[in-house]
């Protein structure tokens, strides 16, 4: 009986997982997702949730919020000199987003790969811009670029205890 057996004995039972093949090459890691104006204004937020579950994320964080000014050009500082910088502050803060922490092995580029090409006309089949975004500017989700940034971004939302 499983409850008798000591650990070594039900480790020979479990079925293999991904790391008894690859080792610890693969690592749980947090990425933020945005679901902008557009894609929220067509009642496009249930579809693209379930469509990260079903892509085995992890939801540890989740709010609806209106973006001020200065949140949404803090949050995009980093693009504070390109020429869209005024055209995104305007869009994002034009009404609600939601706001998902994500945590997943590999997370970083497998949600890169689920949500494709920046521009939506450049993007997969089947893909989260591909299916809800409409342009470069309003592409319905946000990703992070790196591990790095999946933590200051997700942090940049939420604090440490509301993360689960
Ligand atoms: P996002 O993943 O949120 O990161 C920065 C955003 O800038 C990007 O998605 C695009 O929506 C936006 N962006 C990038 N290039 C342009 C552009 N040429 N015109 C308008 N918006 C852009």
């Amino acid at each position: 009986m499983a409850y008798l057996l000591g650990q070594n004995e039900l480790s020979h039972r479990l079925p293999p997982s991904p790391k008894d093949f690859l080792g610890d090459t693969m690592s749980v890691q947090r990425t933020l997702c945005i679901i902008k104006p557009d894609a929220v204004e067509k009642r496009k937020q249930g579809a693209i949730i379930q469509h990260l579950l079903d892509e085995d994320f992890k939801v540890i964080a989740m709010q609806q919020i209106q973006l001020s000014q200065t949140q949404a050009e803090g949050f995009y500082a980093v693009h504070n000199e390109r020429p869209f910088f005024g055209e995104l502050v305007e869009f994002m803060t034009r009404s609600p987003v939601v706001v998902i922490a994500l945590e997943r092995e590999d997370a970083i580029a497998h949600y890169r790969k689920v949500i494709g090409a920046t521009n939506p006309k450049d993007a997969a089949d089947g893909t989260i811009r591909k299916l809800y975004g409409t342009d470069i500017g309003e592409n319905a989700v946000h990703g992070s670029d790196s591990e790095e940034n999946g933590l200051i971004e997700t942090n940049y939302y939420f604090k440490g205890h509301e993360l689960l």
